[in-house]
């Protein structure tokens, strides 16, 4: 082989030493660079499930000492609500809180059994489902789809609301309701004769103001923090149903991180859903309040018989939707939201 001439090996020197150097930059750049995890979610930040995104930042950055980087981007500034799952899916972002109404396009349709009108009595009851046999079986489910379940986090108990007063089942004959993409509230208006519209929820405040929609269900701080007040005339205070999150993350990013970062972030999550959980019903109330002072809605409280009527008409929704959902899953539900004793 020719050696190069001088000057050529003179400039390949430096060149190389400059490149070193170079490696040596990068890699101490690197080695500080966080970790970014995305956190894309579609509430307003003043919610539980906003709350529960701005503590799990404060926390995740303070135990891994900056080593990981959380941004939160809420009211669904990234993505809406199908995009994000696939957002989530194709590593765009990282982490996401999707309602428990939301797990069927992805394949997990199990989760739709927290939409079952009447199937949780409190929110006493949800935590034994939650924090028991069931709500693992649920989040090894979405193992199989490449999703980590982290936690599950509250939001409460929903209401309805439309320009014409609910009481009665006819009264919903023929309106047009927005729901979130669940079979589940799919079969539950139709059973109350309405027209089931899925629409993100980004889309609702204008949907109902356009007359897209004639009314829609959702708990009192979504609907505070959405304006939805401002254009509905009637909020029928039912309590037929919940809304509820589960923290995801993909499980290639997950798997991916040094373990301690892991550790760390675990520890974080732990405290933002003691913390979420905590605000959730205070930030409801205080969300009614503000929407009866503001005196733009009229609210409406069923009487015994209305409620037994809602409850006739809903009754059969669960058996309709054993096949979607699974009989064992309902039947373990309800077994564990009683406290397991039959
Ligand atoms: C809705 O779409 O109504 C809710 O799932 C929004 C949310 O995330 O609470």
């Amino acid at each position: 082989m020719t050696q190069p001439s001088r000057p050529i090996r003179a400039f390949t020197r430096r060149a190389l030493a400059a490149g070193t150097a170079l490696l040596v930059l990068s890699g101490a750049a690197l080695a500080q660079a966080p970790i970014v995890i995305k956190f894309s979610h579609v509430v307003a930040p003043d919610t539980p499930k906003g709350r529960g995104a701005d503590k799990f930042k404060e926390l995740a950055e303070k135990y891994t000492n900056g080593k990981v980087k959380v941004e939160v981007y809420p009211n669904s500034q990234l993505f809406k609500d199908k995009e994000e799952v696939e957002a989530l899916q194709l590593g765009a972002v990282q982490m996401l809180a999707p309602s428990l109404a939301k797990f069927g396009p992805l394949g997990a349709k199990e989760f739709e059994v927290f939409d079952l009108p009447y199937i949780l009595p409190d929110k006493a009851a949800l935590r034994r489902v939650t924090d028991g046999a069931l709500g693992k079986r649920l989040f090894d489910k979405l193992e199989t789809k490449g999703i980590i379940g982290l936690a599950y986090w509250d939001n409460g108990f929903k209401e309805m609301s439309a320009n014409k007063p609910l009481r009665m089942p006819a009264d919903f004959r023929g309106l047009k309701m927005r729901i979130q993409s669940s079979k589940v509230l799919e079969a539950q208006f139709r059973a109350l004769g309405a027209i089931p519209q899925v629409m993100a929820f980004s889309e609702v405040y204008q949907g109902m103001q356009t007359g897209v929609v004639d009314g829609s269900e959702n708990t009192p701080s979504n609907m505070f923090t959405q304006k939805h007040h401002e254009v509905q005339k009637y909020i029928t205070l039912s309590d037929h149903g919940y809304i509820g999150y589960a923290v995801i993350t993909n499980k290639k990013f997950w798997d991916g991180l040094p373990s301690d970062v892991r550790t760390e972030l675990d520890k974080a999550m732990k405290e933002a859903t003691v913390y979420a959980n905590q605000v959730a019903d205070k930030d409801n109330a205080d969300a009614l309040d503000e929407m009866k002072k503001s005196g733009k809605t009229t609210f409406i409280t069923l009487t015994q018989e209305e409620k037994a009527a809602w409850k006739a008409a809903l009754e059969p929704v669960t058996a309709e939707m054993a096949k979607r959902v699974g009989k064992d899953v309902i039947e373990e539900f309800q077994k564990e939201a009683k406290g397991g004793t039959q």
